[in-house]
């Protein structure tokens, strides 16, 4: 490798190929921004899926490439001249999505370009930009959450815990409906309202975490039948973990009471539309889950009109995050660690080489979230 390459892991749209690249080193090139050195990289759903070559994963700008990876964690090792909010030697995890060129779009101007009106946004590992699957990457201060110490082994999941922030600060945006929820001072917003997660995978098991921190009774409605690891995590926290293949969706409703919340991290409609129907007075249904664009589901069309009316229910959808969400998502990890550390540590699975990246993006690992650790020896 020449000295001035670097290691990265990425996909060669054109050639359909999953590859470990030499890509060249890359510098500060604007005061703002800081050189971060890679410590670990989340796999997750999606860069699997852009392995696949079916959706998504458009090269970088200039590239054939795409260099993967949206979930990181590192540790700054240089920054601009500018730079007022991080020093050499500070942990951070960037977040995704860069907003769209088009003057015109007020969420972009706004610098929440996870509302981006024009689609024309990028998102580095995803879409137009390279992601963090390699050793070295820079990025602007304003994109990096400052991450303390204290979480150098977990802070790698802040990015799929960002899906439940914002969608749970959309939540109580959403609920200002009902003016007497969540009122009451000292108590947290979610305490005597019953929440649903449905899936147990990463979004689902960070998402119920944030459900009990938000003080929900929470309960996880997921597939597999007990025992197993996954329930033994959601068990762990406080939660109740619930197979769909032992109780029906009217059934879980029945045991719940009324079903205030739903957080759905399962990708799979039908089941979702199936708790939907279910749900109570004033619910709010948050959809996160991503299926494949093909298919059709059958669904009691007029009997879901008339709940959603009749009891005042409703439904949003959610992507991506905001630097707040970051932040929030921080804080909330920290709180994670002291209240629950044995059920967050077994959300990491394993961490790996890089020289594993193959097995990992298009084979059967298997396992909760599986982390690519660079810089460290097998
Ligand atoms: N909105 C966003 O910004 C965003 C960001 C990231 C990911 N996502 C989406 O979030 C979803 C969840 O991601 P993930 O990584 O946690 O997925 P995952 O690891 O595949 O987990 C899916 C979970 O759903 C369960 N499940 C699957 N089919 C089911 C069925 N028919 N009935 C009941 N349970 C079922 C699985 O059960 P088992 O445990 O038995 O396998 C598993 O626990 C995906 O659709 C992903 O695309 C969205
Ligand atoms: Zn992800
Ligand atoms: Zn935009």
């Amino acid at each position: 490798m020449r000295g001035d390459a670097m290691k990265a892991i990425g996909v060669r749209p054109a050639l359909k190929e999953v590859v470990m690249l030499d890509h060249q080193k890359p510098a500060t090139v604007e005061p703002t921004q800081v050189k971060v050195r890679t410590l670990d990289v989340g796999i997750c759903g999606t860069d699997r899926e852009i392995c696949t070559f079916v959706y998504g994963g458009s090269p970088a700008e200039g590239s054939d490439y795409l260099i993967l990876g949206h979930e990181s964690l590192g540790e700054v090792i240089e920054t601009g001249a500018k730079v007022s909010t991080l020093k050499v030697g500070d942990l951070v995890v960037p977040s995704v999505r860069r907003p769209c060129p088009d003057p015109r779009c007020r969420p972009c101007a706004a610098g929440r370009q996870d509302f981006c009106q024009t689609s024309d946004f990028t998102e580095r590992g995803i879409k137009g930009q390279h992601g963090f699957m390699t050793e070295f990457w820079v990025e602007d201060q304003k994109y990096l959450t400052l991450v303390p110490p204290t979480l150098r082994d977990y802070a790698v999941l802040a990015e799929p815990l960002t899906i439940a922030e914002k969608g749970i600060t959309q939540l109580w945006e959403l609920q200002k409906r009902l003016p007497w929820a969540n009122t009451t001072p000292g108590k947290r917003p979610g305490e005597g309202l019953n929440a649903v997660v449905l899936g147990a995978g990463p979004i689902g098991i960070l998402g119920a975490m944030k459900c009990v921190l938000e003080g929900f009774n929470t309960f996880v409605y997921s597939r597999s039948k007990k025992p197993n690891e996954k329930a033994t995590i959601i068990e762990a926290i406080g939660a109740e973990y619930i197979s769909n293949l032992e109780v029906s969706p009217a059934e879980l409703a029945k045991h719940i009471g009324s079903i205030d919340f739903v957080y759905e991290a399962l990708g799979v409609a039908q089941v979702s539309f199936d708790v939907i129907d279910v749900m109570g007075m004033n619910a709010a249904f948050c959809f996160t889950g991503i299926p494949e664009p093909e298919g059709k589901i059958t669904i009691p069309g007029n009997q879901l009109m008339r709940n959603l009316v009749l009891k005042n229910q409703l439904i949003y959808g959610t992507v991506n995050a905001d630097g707040p969400a970051f932040a929030q998502a921080i804080a909330d990890l920290s709180e994670i660690q002291t209240r629950w550390p044995e059920a967050l540590q077994k959300i990491i699975t394993a961490r790996f080489t890089p020289d594993d990246y193959n097995e990992l993006l298009v084979g059967k690992p298997g396992g909760i979230k599986n982390v690519i650790a660079f810089g460290q020896e097998p």
